[in-house]
């Protein structure tokens, strides 16, 4: 059942480019320009009328969220709040009628995610799932949704679910963006194109799946990580900081590139490898500088770059190429490298990858 893979982990890791196409198939086709979300489809003009958008997720559910809040701000100009279920539900939430609620989740068992939506739902709001679990609890609790395809997903930490995910987040901002008029034809149909292309430039990423194993051999041993990325690219480095610490225990961060002076860049010595997200995107002049900081202080860099980049090679320890796509897109590759660094560096730990101490597939309890 593992398909001649040692783990479920890397199974899924290398089903992502049929899990992301599956997630766009008959909703995407670039070639005429069609999109369309079935289960949004009532609903895309009170998406596109809404002044505000919640997100509420738990772990890497929550960090496709974060991604979400770029990209129905960039493409929409919605306001997005991603909230943890958790802390949502507890609070006293200003949320009412006039308010969409987008709960992520691959399982849709998560306890505090569905208590989330059953408050904002109290309360007025419309709600839409993004599940990958068809007739799961949070599905059927919410009002309307499109679904992920991922497939089942064994590993307890999630991989292809989290591509779907953003992939079908991204199909959705897009689609509010052309209803509301915010999005320019020509970007519209070059976001299309450039979807079509994601599943097979995934597999371009696991081209270097040997040489990510290398730097795992490397970095097997290290007692901490640092990950650090700016714009879509944040909550891609908290995702891979998350992966790391879930299956290999060792401790790592995630931040946005820019808070490192304000803290963290204490903790870099010629003991604390840092990942940096630094493709080729807008705000890769201020990555360069933050690589710049961090390698001045001994830090030892492996950067995720976009391939043909000749300026960060000669600057860092290691690199890793991703191809080079829409800057909305990024996230889709290059958290890639980092689930397969967390894989090799646990595998190399002998950690039980598939089933960590600890943890859970589904949180059904608070
Ligand atoms: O099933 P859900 O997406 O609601 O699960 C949310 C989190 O429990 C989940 O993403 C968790 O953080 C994973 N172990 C991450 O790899």
């Amino acid at each position: 059942e593992k398909g001649g893979y040692d783990h479920f982990m890397i199974k899924e890791i290398f089903e992502q480019p049929r899990s992301i196409a599956d997630s766009m198939r008959g909703r995407l086709r670039a070639e005429d320009a069609h999109l369309q979300l079935g289960g949004l489809e009532a609903y895309l003009d009170k998406l596109a009328e809404t002044e505000r958008i919640v997100i509420v997720a738990c772990g890497t559910s929550w960090h496709a969220g974060l991604v979400a809040e770029y990209l129905f701000e960039e493409l929409a100009r919605i306001n997005v709040e991603v909230e943890y279920a958790s802390e949502f539900r507890y609070r006293n939430p200003v949320i009412g009628e006039n308010d969409i609620v987008i709960a992520i989740s691959q399982s849709g068992e998560t306890a505090d995610t569905l208590a989330a939506i059953e408050l904002a739902k109290s309360k007025g709001a419309i709600i839409f799932g993004v599940c990958n679990v068809v007739g799961s609890s949070i599905a059927r609790a919410t009002h309307a949704g499109a679904y992920t395809h991922a497939g089942p997903e064994i590993g307890v930490a999630s991989t292809k679910a989290f591509t779907a995910q953003v992939t079908v987040l991204t199909l959705m901002a897009i689609a509010t963006a052309r209803r509301k008029g915010a999005i320019q034809e020509e970007t519209y149909g070059h976001l299309l194109t450039e979807l079509e292309c994601i599943p097979s430039k995934v597999t371009q990423v696991f081209e270097n799946a040997t040489r990510i194993k290398e730097i795992a051999f490397i970095f097997t041993y290290a007692r901490n990580f640092i990950y650090l990325g700016r714009g879509l690219n944040f909550p891609v480095a908290l995702e891979g900081a998350l992966k790391l610490k879930e299956i290999s225990y060792i401790h790592a961060e995630g931040y946005p590139a820019a808070e490192m002076k304000h803290g963290p860049i204490a903790l870099i010595d010629e003991d604390m490898p840092v990942v940096f997200l630094a493709t080729k995107d807008s705000s890769y002049e201020k990555i360069v500088s933050n690589i710049q900081e961090v390698k001045a202080r001994k830090g030892r860099v492996i950067a995720i770059i976009t391939e043909g980049d000749t300026l960060i090679p000669p600057m860092v320890d290691f690199v890793i190429e991703v191809p080079a796509t829409h800057e909305i897109l990024t996230p889709l590759l290059s958290v890639i490298p980092l689930q397969l660094l967390s894989y090799y560096v646990a595998v190399m730990r002998g950690r039980n990858v598939d089933q960590p101490r600890n943890l859970a597939k589904s949180v059904t309890v608070e």
